[in-house]
């Protein structure tokens, strides 16, 4: 069984959705970053994560940057005085970015590759390559009692690589596939991504998914890959939560994952 909810579970689906509001913090600092807690400063990071949770999203997650262009430093123990259900940050793995998420305590915590140019995570983290210098750091997660997961591409070798160094929890990247422009590519995708969740299912990890997924692409994914437990999904939400809000937009969502099964 997985640790880590502070209350009661929001939500019936066996696949928990996480939510991730990087986007909203965008926002706040388009307008607000020389004083994003200024009493005028909106939209609120909290508020925003109230509203998901309150719709049913298992977990926040956000994504705290070595150049923070969306998410401050201060957000972090902000948004987990006020969490119900559990924070995830993601992370590179750079000393100054994992002693602050030591120091603040999230339950989850996701190792993903970061480059200063990129608009968003573009790839997943290459484990076999890091393999040295992310030991100690799963290390120090495993200490701390910070659940590790690795955002991996859906690749046997960064499976094997991620299960061999302890890591619980990998997140597949769903990169790949959501960016498949035809059904040949898209077909591809969807059996690499299904085989790897099964080797690291096998392998006894927790396998979570992300990047790119949407209400159109979701339902194809989630026919074909299994043993998911969460995804974490947040442009897509973010952006049909400009026309239906952000409330109706999580739900939407979870209602294309509730009928998914192991
Ligand atoms: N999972 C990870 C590890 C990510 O880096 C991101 C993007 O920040 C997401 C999930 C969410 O991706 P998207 O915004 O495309 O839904």
């Amino acid at each position: 069984m997985l640790a880590g909810f502070r209350s009661r579970p929001m939500s019936t689906s066996l696949l928990h959705l996480g939510v991730n509001v990087d986007h909203v913090a965008t926002l706040r600092q388009a307008r607000y970053s020389p004083h994003p807690y200024a009493f005028n400063a909106e939209p609120s990071l909290e508020a925003a994560a109230r509203v998901c949770e309150e719709a049913g999203a298992r977990s926040i997650t956000v994504h705290l940057r070595a150049d923070r262009r969306h998410l401050q430093d201060a957000d972090l123990p902000r948004l987990r005085a006020g969490l119900k259900t559990k924070l995830n940050l993601e992370l590179g793995n750079t000393p100054e970015i994992v002693a602050i998420a030591l120091r603040e305590h999230p339950e989850d915590v996701c190792l993903v590759p970061e480059h200063r140019r990129e608009v968003t995570t573009e790839g997943g983290l290459d484990v076999v390559a890091h393999r040295d210098t992310l030991a100690p750091t799963i290390q120090a997660f495993a200490k701390g009692q910070i659940r590790v997961s690795l955002f991996i591409d859906p690749d046997a070798p960064q499976i094997e690589t991620a299960a061999a160094l302890g890591a619980p929890v990998v997140e597949l990247h769903t990169g790949a596939y959501a960016n498949s422009g035809n059904e040949g590519d898209r077909r591809r995708e969807l059996e690499r991504l299904r085989a790897a969740a099964a080797l690291a299912f096998a392998r006894g990890l927790v396998v979570n998914a992300g990047h790119g997924l949407n209400y159109a692409n979701l339902p194809a994914f989630l026919a074909a890959v299994p043993h998911l437990h969460e995804l974490n999904i947040g442009h897509s939400i973010v952006s049909r939560a400009v026309f239906t809000g952000l409330a109706a937009a999580v739900r939407e969502m979870l209602g294309l994952m509730s009928g998914y099964s192991l």
